[in-house]
């Protein structure tokens, strides 16, 4: 691909012969980078986990732990890319990574190793880890069947913010923004890389119907799993003014390209249903490609963050080269994985509102595993009451239990302008069987759904009439947060 070039352990590399749907795992074994392997080629396992440099991350440079077998080769265009052989220089000190497993047993068939190491390369260098559950989450993308995870976890608890002085902490403090465009054409595929979205129009004109990529963490498995080969896409990575978070004007405007680990970072701030429900979301690598946009725009019916944010109230921006549209994300989505998108436009930014003093919000999600787990069912509630506790207004939102995630509209109306009390809830919880008809799948039968649906209403009024309110559990037991406003 004429022109692609990044860095990949220090030295800048330019992959000829590769078609623009190899993935960054595939190129790196195709050309001997052999540490890095393959389990599941569905960013479930974390065996092939490198680390790539995000100069824009919005708490300054830092190395990120991502899946290299959902990585679209185009899309590391200009960046740094470090897997486990470049951690260590001949006759150079080990990397504290790999020798914080080696000192502590961490490793015995060593096929999951090479991807720990990478997890733990980000740790070295993140300055957060100061809970034990982000440390959990650090590691949760990354499996082991042999060793066992407690000398692991101990090595990662060892290299945790350790940010030694050395080759990769400096390229950290010299990164700058490299953004140049590219395009390119392989084996009658073609990738375009825009860094303005003037760029993208023009491509959009020029072919319509073009396929968008954010981070590939869904449309990847297209390609590994279904072996698609779509012939025309463009990466939106380059486009900076769709990324980063901002209050403004009572409002949360959320950029499209916003990555959900750092979204997850402010939401934990100013959206506490929101950063419950990403604390559930996959893993850290996953987390670290995928965009909020690309979730919402899957439309899947268990996609996470939209009952969130249909719950908060959320309106969605859709922009093309005539302007921009603004509507509620409820009218966004319009049927089973179908949008409201219309040709050449892309969701550009999620607007929320701040949550008010005294809201009641609240996410859940219901899996087979707590950890890493598609959703069977998942709600969330937003709820105001009057001075004399009266429900003055609400939103339920539910997803797995429709074509697509939507509010439970029955149900509101039996509770709005009723005293909030359990047998008022109940009643209310009742509508739900008006509400949704859901399917029976392997995940879950229509009866089991429909009987979680009003377990999770009623479980949201027994956690927000606690006193004193239950606070966000450290520990993955709960999902209820507390009312007080945050900004
Ligand atoms: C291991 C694993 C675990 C996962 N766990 C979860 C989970 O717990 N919960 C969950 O909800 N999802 C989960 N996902 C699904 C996926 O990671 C998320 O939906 C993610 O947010 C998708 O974002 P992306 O940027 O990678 O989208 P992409 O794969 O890049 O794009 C997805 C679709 O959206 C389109 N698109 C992307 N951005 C835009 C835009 N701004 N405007 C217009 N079109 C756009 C693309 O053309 C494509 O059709 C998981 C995926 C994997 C592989
Ligand atoms: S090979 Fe399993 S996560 Fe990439
Ligand atoms: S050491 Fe064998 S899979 Fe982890």
């Amino acid at each position: 691909m004429y022109g692609l070039e990044f860095t990949l352990n220090g030295a800048r590399t330019s992959p000829e012969g590769f078609g623009p749907t190899t993935t960054l795992l595939q190129y790196l074994r195709a050309t001997g980078r052999t540490g890095t392997k393959e389990g599941c080629a569905e960013g479930d396992c974390g065996a092939c986990t490198v680390a790539i440099l995000d100069p824009d991350a919005p708490k300054g440079p830092t190395w990120r732990a991502i899946n290299s077998c959902l990585v679209l080769l185009p899309t590391i265009h200009g960046r740094q890319v470090v897997t486990i052989e470049g951690l260590s220089e001949p006759n150079g000190p080990v990397h504290p990574a790999p020798a914080a497993l080696v000192e502590r047993l961490g490793s015995q068939c060593g096929y999951c190793t090479p991807g720990f190491v990478m997890s733990l390369f980000e740790a070295c260098y993140r300055t957060d880890l100061d809970r034990p559950e982000r440390l959990d989450d650090q590691l949760a993308g990354n499996l082991c069947r042999c060793t066992g995870y407690r000398p692991i976890r101990e090595a990662a608890q060892a290299v945790a913010g350790l940010r030694p002085s050395d080759r990769f902490r400096a390229a950290l403090e010299k990164a700058e923004a490299q953004r140049r465009s590219w395009s390119g054409e392989q084996g009658g595929q073609r990738f375009f890389l825009p860094t303005r979205l003037e760029e993208l129009w023009a491509i959009q004109a020029q072919f319509p119907g073009i396929r968008l990529v954010a981070g590939a963490t869904d449309l990847g498995l297209e390609i590994t799993k279904r072996f698609a080969e779509p012939p025309l896409l463009c990466g939106l990575e380059g486009l900076s003014e769709l990324r980063g978070c901002r209050a403004q004007a009572g409002h949360h405007h959320l950029g499209a390209m916003t990555l959900l680990a750092d979204l997850e970072d402010y939401a934990e701030l100013h959206l506490p249903p929101l950063h419950r429900m990403l604390r559930f979301f996959a893993a850290r690598p996953i987390k670290n490609r995928g965009t909020l946009g690309g979730n919402l725009v899957t439309a899947s019916p268990i996609g996470d963050l939209a009952p969130v944010l249909l719950a908060l109230g959320a309106e969605v921006v859709l922009t093309g080269r005539a302007g921009s549209r603004r509507l509620p994300l409820s009218d966004f989505f319009l049927g089973y994985r179908k949008t409201a998108l219309g040709p050449g436009e892309l969701l550009s930014e999620v607007i929320v509102p701040a949550l008010e003093p005294g809201i009641r919000a609240a996410a859940y999600k219901v899996s087979k595993r707590q950890e890493l787990d598609i959703s069977t069912v998942s709600a969330s509630f937003w709820l105001r009451l009057d001075p004399t506790g009266r429900v003055e207004d609400l939103r339920l939102a539910y997803g797995g239990m429709a074509a697509t995630p939507c509010r439970a509209p029955r149900t509101e109306a039996a509770l709005r302008g009723q005293p909030y009390t359990e047998e008022n809830v109940r009643r209310a919880a009742a509508e739900l069987e008006r509400d949704f008809q859901p399917l029976s799948d392997h995940r879950g039968s229509a009866w089991y759904r429909r009987v979680v649906a009003q377990n999770l209403l009623l479980g949201f009024w027994l956690e927000t009439e606690q006193q004193p309110l239950p606070q966000l559990p450290t520990r993955p037991i709960g999902t209820v947060t507390p009312p007080e406003a945050r900004r």
